[in-house]
Parts: C-alpha cells; structure tokens; sequence
C-alpha cells in the first residue's frame, strides 16, 4: 500500500484523488489546501505532521509559480515531495529532501472525468528507490510510465502546449467566427475529431490538407479578407508561412 499526501485542491489534485481512491494500492491519507494561511495552519496540527511523516510520497499539485514557495513549507519534514507540472525543474524543489516530479501529459478540467489508463505520467527522480517508487506509483492509475529528464519534460510540455493549448484556441476562433455567421459550430466536430483520430495512422506531414499546402492564394486571400479582428490574420497569415515553408513554397 502506497500512503499518499496531496497538496493542493486543484484540477491535477481532483482527478489525482478520483484516480488514487479507485485503487486499492494507494492509501490516499490526506488532502491539505496549499495557500499560505491554511497551509501554515495545518502543519501545526500534530495529526497531519504525523500523517505526512508517514506518508511513502507527498504531492505537491499547485500552481508552477506557486511550486517552489510550497515546498519550502516541507523542508520541516523527512518526506519525499514530488509536483506535477510539466515546465517546473526538479531542482526547483527543496535540496534537503528527497524530490522527484509526478507530470500526467494530458488536460484536465473540471468536471471532466478521464480515462487514467492511457494518460502518460512523466516521473523524474534523484535516487533510484524514489524512481521506483513512483514507477509504482504511477504504474496503480496508467499503463504509460515514462522516466523523464526535467530538460526533455520541458520539451514535451512545450509540445503539448502547442498541440494541446494552441489548436484548442483555434476551436474557440472558428467557433466564434461560425457564431457571428449563424453556422453551427457542431458541423466542424466530425472533422475536428478526424483530424485527431489522424494521428493513429498518418505522421502530421502526411497529414496536413488545405489551402497553404495547396498554395492556393486565392482562397488565402480571400480568408484573409474575411477575418475581421487583426490578431486573427496574423495568426492565420504565420501558420500559412509555417504550412508553406514545411512544404516548401512561398507565400
Ligand atoms: N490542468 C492541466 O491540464 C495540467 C496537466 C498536467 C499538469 N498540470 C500541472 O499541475 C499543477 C496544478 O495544475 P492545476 O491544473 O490543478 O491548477 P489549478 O486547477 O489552477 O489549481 C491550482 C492550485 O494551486 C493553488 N495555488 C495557486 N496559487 C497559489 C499560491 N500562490 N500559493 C499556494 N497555492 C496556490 C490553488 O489554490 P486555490 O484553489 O486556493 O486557488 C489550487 O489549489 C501545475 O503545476 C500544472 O502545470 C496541469
């Protein structure tokens, strides 16, 4: 049985909590708030100082700018203190413990329950029993554990960002421009998730279409008349350059 702390009482920390009470393997002992105020408060009390000393792991699941303050408020005990952002160093955690990184590559909102099997969990750890208590770890909600330097989590992180973050703003683009023309928006799901279900099959070049890889400037101009706020046709005018400069062709 594997005890663990959370801190944090966030997205990560909710769908970590759903995952951990689903499995027999993991003892989740307690959930402790990370502000400052009510973190403070909780580490005075002796009954939670006792549960994180017994604690095999503790979680920290804030905020990246809040991750390294956290931690500090750790150093009091002898436990090992992992976070799970995906831009966050390891070296950012306290050097007088035993640190490692728990990141779960997927998004998480609210209210949105996900399947933990198949989400890949980036660990990191200093030394090798931490590495393997968290492969543990890890291996009791997915079956994607991967050990992670902190250099190439960034890298990744920055790729999830862009095929994550960045094609989700441009749902929310062509979602607003099909509301100002009276289309519904559920016309473009179909393709949304083919464009997704690609990926199974086809490398991304394979599988780019459209008007900039077909260089055809027509349409591109025309696209580009259409657009009305500024900041839409700069990112359309970049990721047509992007698309031809990728397929060789000019715009
Ligand atoms: N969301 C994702 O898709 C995702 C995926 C993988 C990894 N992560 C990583 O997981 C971590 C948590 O992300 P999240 O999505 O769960 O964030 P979140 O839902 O915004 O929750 C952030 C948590 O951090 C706390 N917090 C914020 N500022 C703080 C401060 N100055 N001092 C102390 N606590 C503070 C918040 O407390 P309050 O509730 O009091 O505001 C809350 O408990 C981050 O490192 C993130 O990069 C996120």
């Amino acid at each position: 049985m594997i005890k663990v702390t959370l801190i944090g009482k966030g997205n990560v920390s909710k769908h970590l909590q759903r995952a951990f009470l689903a499995t027999k393997e993991v003892m989740l002992f307690q959930v402790l708030g990370s502000r400052k105020k009510e973190l403070d408060t909780a580490l005075k009390n002796k009954a939670i100082q006792n549960k994180i000393n017994a604690s095999d792991i503790c979680i920290i699941a804030v905020s990246d700018h809040a991750i390294k303050s956290v931690s500090q408020s750790f150093t009091q005990f002898n436990t090992f203190l992992v976070h799970t952002s995906g831009s966050v160093s390891i070296n950012d955690l306290p050097k007088s413990l035993n640190t490692g990184v728990f990141y779960p590559l997927q998004t998480f909102s609210k209210d949105r329950l996900v399947a933990f099997k198949t989400i890949p969990i980036c660990i990191e750890a200093k030394e090798k029993k931490d590495t393997e208590l968290l492969h543990k770890l890890a291996r009791t909600i997915s079956d994607e554990v991967h050990e992670i330097s902190s250099e190439k989590r960034k890298a990744l992180h920055l790729a999830a960002v862009l095929v994550n973050n960045f094609s989700n703003h441009l749902y929310q683009i062509g979602h607003d421009l099909c509301e100002d023309n009276q289309v519904p928006f559920e016309l473009l799901k179909p393709l949304i998730k083919e464009t997704a279900l690609k990926m199974e099959s086809l490398s991304p070049e394979e599988a780019q279409t459209g008007p900039a890889k077909r260089n055809d400037q027509n349409t591109i101009n025309a696209h580009l008349k259409q657009l009305k706020d500024t900041n839409h046709k700069e990112i359309y005018r970049l990721l047509t350059l992007s698309i031809q400069n990728a397929y060789g062709k000019k715009l």
